[in-house]
């Protein structure tokens, strides 16, 4: 598939075994999403551009190479974005940060946004969407496009794991956006749920259920 980034490290691995376990708890849940969205953001951020400058190590002056935090905009669809947020934040602490709420409707499956507050100048920003979960792919397509009505141009949709049908509906819709997942999954049941996927990933990381 193109443009779809399926990282497939141990360590992702691992953490996805744990984080798919019905038996994994909140607290855990939590951390091992965390842990993952910062696992994946090492591919993610692969070609960040960063800016040359001099420091001053103990010995000598040298040229070193960062990043500028506040070039990148996250965006967590609410809400289980947020914790894929809150892992991100942990290496890019200056990263901007805009909350995209959008629910998917339980019986069309249709997305239903709520609430948006987003930071300025989009175009000139790497936009990068999080969510765990790209089932149906509707949430995930309706957000590239609220993101592009606002001038963004360079858009990463990043998730833990998608459905096949999630991959097609986001590509069709915006065929220039790359995904970045742990797993491509085997298929969506008659409810929309990613098989064998983890549940619903809000209820799992706020203990909602
Ligand atoms: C889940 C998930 C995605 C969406 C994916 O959120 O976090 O946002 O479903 O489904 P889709 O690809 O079929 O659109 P949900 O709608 O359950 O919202 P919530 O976590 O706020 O309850
Ligand atoms: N949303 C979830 O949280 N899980 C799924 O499997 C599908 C949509």
């Amino acid at each position: 598939m193109e443009r779809v980034f399926q990282i497939n490290h141990p360590l992702i691995q691992h953490k996805l075994a744990l984080l798919r376990d019905k038996h994994t708890e909140p607290k855990e849940f939590r951390e091992l999403v965390e842990e993952l969205s910062m696992l994946l953001a090492y591919e993610v951020f692969r070609d960040l551009p960063s800016i040359e400058m001099e420091i001053e190590t103990p010995l000598a002056r040298s040229k070193a190479r960062m990043v500028d935090g506040k070039k990148i905009a996250l965006f967590p669809i609410l809400r289980a974005g947020l914790i894929m947020a809150s892992g991100i934040l942990r290496l890019i602490p200056n990263a901007l940060v805009g909350h995209l709420g959008i629910y998917r409707d339980s019986q069309t499956l249709s997305p239903v946004p709520y609430y948006y507050k987003l930071p300025p100048n989009l175009k000139d920003k790497e936009n990068i969407i999080l969510d765990p979960m790209l089932a149906t792919g509707g949430s995930a397509a309706h957000a590239v496009s609220v993101l592009k009505e606002k001038g963004a141009k360079n858009i990463k949709f990043v998730c833990i794991i998608s459905a096949p049908e999630g991959i097609k509906t986001l590509h069709s819709a915006h065929p220039d956006v790359p995904i970045f997942t742990a797993s491509v999954d085997e298929y969506l049941n008659s409810h929309g749920y990613i098989v064998p996927g983890l549940g619903d990933a809000g209820d799992r990381l706020f203990g909602t259920k």
